[in-house]
């Protein structure tokens, strides 16, 4: 028994250690995991091969949630719930093949935000392969959750030639294990030139809905926003919680650290918190805006709405040597939600 359990848990160490990471732990506590995780065959972290053969990792906690993220583009496109409830929308049509951003899911904006600058649409990262960093520098707080990853993209000489600056971004995606899904960018300047760089930034997250014009977002009222359908003019958000019945493409200005997502039809509420990340971008493409794009079904705006925490009214700049966090945590609370439950001074969790 006690060699059938070695050669398991050689066999997952050789398959599996390598993927992971354990934050705080002793390597005796790893290795213990390691074997209860061998020998009931539950992992919880594997990479496989996803759509079109790219790299992908899933992460799974033991009630059943999971997450599943490309290495392209460090992209979450899968976030289950303990009844394997898929939360997030990625487009039917959507096409994994680079150099094609995947539509849906939560690509990574960066170094740009949308057009808002002379770099493509949203900027490379979320076209780029990241990689598996094994040795992240570590978090300050120490944090319960074992379930994550630490992904890492540093710039090509191609990427410089379109953007002249040298980086190491690394983003740690976690499963809570209440089913909360964390993603913690930290971006740092490491120019040898003394220089200093500008970015916008957007986790531009799709949440599955089951119909657009049963939802409406709570946390957003009475803000100013930026236009994007008005050439980025500033206005004022007027009335209660924001619905939809039309074409929305608005950058919310200095929000709240936490939005809500009210679906009635599921009976269920989407809560993101935010850290680092002032603004917040709502988009739905309606039926028009839809019907052009190529990797978007005709109707499936109904079934997703887009609230992102972003930076973008106000370029982060960092100096060589400088590191810049941005944190958004998702939750889904089933049934309907009480807007007094709305409390931006709830203090993030650690990583
Ligand atoms: C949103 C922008 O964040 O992303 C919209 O505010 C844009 O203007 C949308 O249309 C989708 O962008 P893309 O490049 O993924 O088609």
């Amino acid at each position: 028994m006690i060699g059938h359990l070695q050669r398991e848990i050689e066999r997952y160490s050789n398959t599996h250690a390598q993927c992971f990471f354990e934050e705080s732990i002793s390597s005796a506590e790893a290795t213990a995991t390691v074997a209860a995780e061998a020998a009931t065959e539950k992992t919880p972290m594997e990479i496989c091969k996803g759509i079109n053969g790219l790299e992908k990792v899933i992460l799974r906690d033991i009630r059943g949630s999971s997450v599943e993220i490309y290495l392209y583009g460090a992209q979450v496109t899968s976030w289950k719930n303990e009844h394997r409830e898929e939360l997030l929308f990625v487009s039917s049509k959507a096409i994994f093949k680079p150099p094609k951003p995947i539509r849906g899911g939560i690509p990574i904006c960066f170094p740009q935000f949308s057009n808002h600058g002379s770099l493509e649409a949203h900027g490379f990262a979320r076209n780029r392969f990241w990689s598996i960093d094994p040795s992240p520098p570590p978090f300050p707080t120490n944090s319960s959750n074992k379930t994550f990853v630490d992904l890492i993209l540093k710039p090509t000489e191609e990427d410089m030639k379109i953007w002249p600056h040298s980086f190491e971004f690394r983003v740690r995606v976690t499963l809570g294990p209440a089913g909360d899904l964390m993603l913690t960018s930290r971006i740092r300047n490491t120019n040898t030139d003394g220089k200093p760089f500008s970015f916008t930034f957007a986790y531009h997250t799709y949440f599955a809905v089951s119909d657009i014009s049963e939802v409406r977002v709570e946390g957003l009222e009475t803000l100013d926003y930026l236009d994007n359908l008005q050439n980025k003019q500033r206005f004022t958000e007027q009335g209660d919680a924001i619905t939809f019945e039309s074409e929305v493409d608005k950058i919310y200005l200095s929000t709240p650290t936490k939005i809500a997502i009210l679906d009635h039809e599921k009976k269920r509420t989407f809560v993101i918190r935010k850290d680092g990340l002032p603004d917040a971008v709502v988009w739905n493409p309606w039926d028009k805006k839809a019907k052009a794009m190529a990797d978007f079904g005709d109707d499936e705006y109904k079934h997703m709405l887009c609230v992102e925490a972003a930076a973008v009214e106000k370029p982060i700049t960092l100096k060589p040597g400088e590191e810049w966090r941005g944190r958004q945590e998702l939750s889904a609370v089933p049934s309907s939600y009480c807007s007094g439950q709305l409390d931006p001074q709830r203090v993030l969790q650690g990583s």
